[in-house]
Formats: structure tokens, C-alpha cells, sequence
């Protein structure tokens, strides 16, 4: 007769929370050029992570590995539990993804409002949801303005807004502070704030400047060449040395 084996006492360590975006392993190239040398990265539901990073590093890169714009070579990137590193752009948006690009790359003839409403494809709405309008009254009052006609700040707006409507969980931006002028960079790190305690949305927004990401990032990495050099709690940075890695 079989002995019968007593089961393992259940381990007594709990889980971590697990991931809203979770990058495993990743590798990107433009053509036989690999740029991204394997990137792991875990952001938390709720989580700002500020990846700061002087020019070439691999910003732009791998926000643009996530959004499915450029295949990753290999590794994986799963959003809330779902795998999307085979999908395409546009499934990944309907997972909860969305993308705020460096340049804002709003459409400069569409009027604001049409700016916004194509980012509601994957929601099924057909109208911009109030609730955007009120987290950026700016747009409202120039609703029927062509978006090439606001200033630099109000289209950095724009364009979160236009990524908001889709819903997203996690929401990427690629360096949105370039080109804007200082004052409008503290309110755009306070809005980036209320919207993540408004939505619980986790967010990962890409830098090169420090007092912007010690404004609003939880946790801010260092890319260089490709590669995650440093991490830190913002609670726990060392600026000096952040510093030194962004200047030249
Ligand atoms: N389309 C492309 N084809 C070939 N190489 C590219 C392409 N885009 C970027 N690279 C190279 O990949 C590396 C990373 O570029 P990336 O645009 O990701 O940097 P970044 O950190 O976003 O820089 P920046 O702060 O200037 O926006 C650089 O060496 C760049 O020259
Ligand atoms: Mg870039």
C-alpha cells in the first residue's frame, strides 16, 4: 500500500501585489541594431515610475516596445495579468494601455474635441465623457479650436486627454514636459497626480527633468544604453547621484 505523503505546510510569505504593467526580459532592435538589452520593469496599480535617461538612451524606444509601434525581440509585457507582447497597437489600447508620444503629436487641423474623440475608439462611447472635460477645463473652452492653434502646454493637455479617453490602467508618457515652460510643468505634475488618485491608474512617464519626476514619480529609474542602471524610492533618492547620470 501507498504511504500517503503528508502536503507541505503552505509558505508564509505573502505574494506581492501583483503588477499592473509587468516587462519581463525585454529586448528591442531597429533592425540588427538592439537598442533595449533586456528590461525588467514591474509598476504597482496606482504606481508613477519616472524613467529618467539623457538623450539616445532608450527612452522613446521602449516606450514605443510597449505600445506594440516597435516588436520587441524578445522578453514579454503584460498588463493587468494579460499577456500583449504579440498584440498589435490597437489591442493593446483595448487591454488598457495608452500612449502619450514625445512631440504630442496632436492632429494640428482636427479641432480639440475631434482631437479627443479618436481616442475613443476602443470605449465604444461616442461623446467625450464629461469627466475629461473637467479634469482639464482649458479644453472645453476651446473645444471647437484646431488643436495646431493652442499653446504648447494646452496641447500637452490635449493630448493626455485624448489618451485618458480610452480608459486606460496604465498610461505612458514620452518625455511630456519638453518644451514647456516651468510653471506649466508644476501644474502638469500636479494634474498627473489627481488623475492618478482620481482613476487608480498606474502611470510610467519618461524624463530627463529630475524636479519634475521628484514632483510626481513614487519611484524613479535611471536607462542607460538600453539598460536599467539605478532604482530608487523617490522617499530614498540620492538627487546628486540621479544628476549625474542625466547630465552630459
Ligand atoms: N528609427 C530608428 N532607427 C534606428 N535607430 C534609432 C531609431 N530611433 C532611435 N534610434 C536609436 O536608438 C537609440 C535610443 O533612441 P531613443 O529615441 O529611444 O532615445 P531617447 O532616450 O528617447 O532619447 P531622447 O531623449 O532624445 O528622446 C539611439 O541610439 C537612437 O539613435
Ligand atoms: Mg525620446
Amino acid at each position: 500500500m501507498l504511504q500517503t505523503v503528508p502536503a507541505p505546510p503552505p509558505p508564509d510569505v505573502t505574494p506581492a501585489a501583483p503588477a499592473m504593467l509587468a516587462i519581463r526580459g525585454l529586448h528591442a532592435a531597429y533592425g540588427q541594431s538592439e537598442v533595449l538589452h533586456g528590461l525588467d520593469i514591474a509598476v504597482a496599480p496606482g504606481e508613477i515610475v519616472a524613467v529618467m535617461g539623457r538623450n539616445g538612451m532608450g527612452k522613446s524606444t521602449l516606450m514605443k516596445t510597449l505600445m506594440g509601434i516597435l516588436p520587441a525581440t524578445s522578453g514579454t509585457i503584460a498588463i493587468d495579468g494579460h499577456d500583449v507582447t504579440g498584440l498589435k497597437s490597437h489591442a493593446r489600447v483595448a487591454r488598457g494601455l495608452a500612449y502619450v508620444p514625445q512631440g504630442r503629436m496632436i492632429f494640428s487641423t482636427m479641432t480639440v474635441q475631434e482631437n479627443i474623440e479618436t481616442g475613443l475608439t476602443v470605449t465604444g462611447a461616442r461623446r467625450v465623457p464629461e469627466d475629461l472635460y473637467a479634469m482639464f477645463p482649458v479644453l472645453l473652452e476651446m473645444k471647437d479650436r484646431r488643436g495646431g492653434n493652442l499653446s504648447g502646454g494646452q496641447q500637452q493637455q490635449l493630448a493626455i486627454a485624448r489618451a485618458l479617453a480610452s480608459r486606460p490602467k496604465v498610461l505612458l508618457l514620452d518625455e511630456p514636459t519638453e518644451g514647456i515652460q516651468p510653471s506649466i510643468i508644476r501644474e502638469m505634475g500636479r494634474t498627473l497626480k489627481a488623475i492618478r488618485d482620481a482613476r487608480g491608474l498606474s502611470i510610467v512617464v519618461s524624463e530627463q527633468v529630475l524636479s519634475f519626476a521628484m514632483d510626481v514619480a513614487d519611484r524613479v529609474l535611471v536607462i542607460e544604453n538600453g539598460a536599467i542602471v539605478h532604482e530608487s524610492l523617490r522617499a530614498d533618492i540620492d538627487e546628486a547621484q540621479v544628476a549625474r547620470f542625466l547630465s552630459v
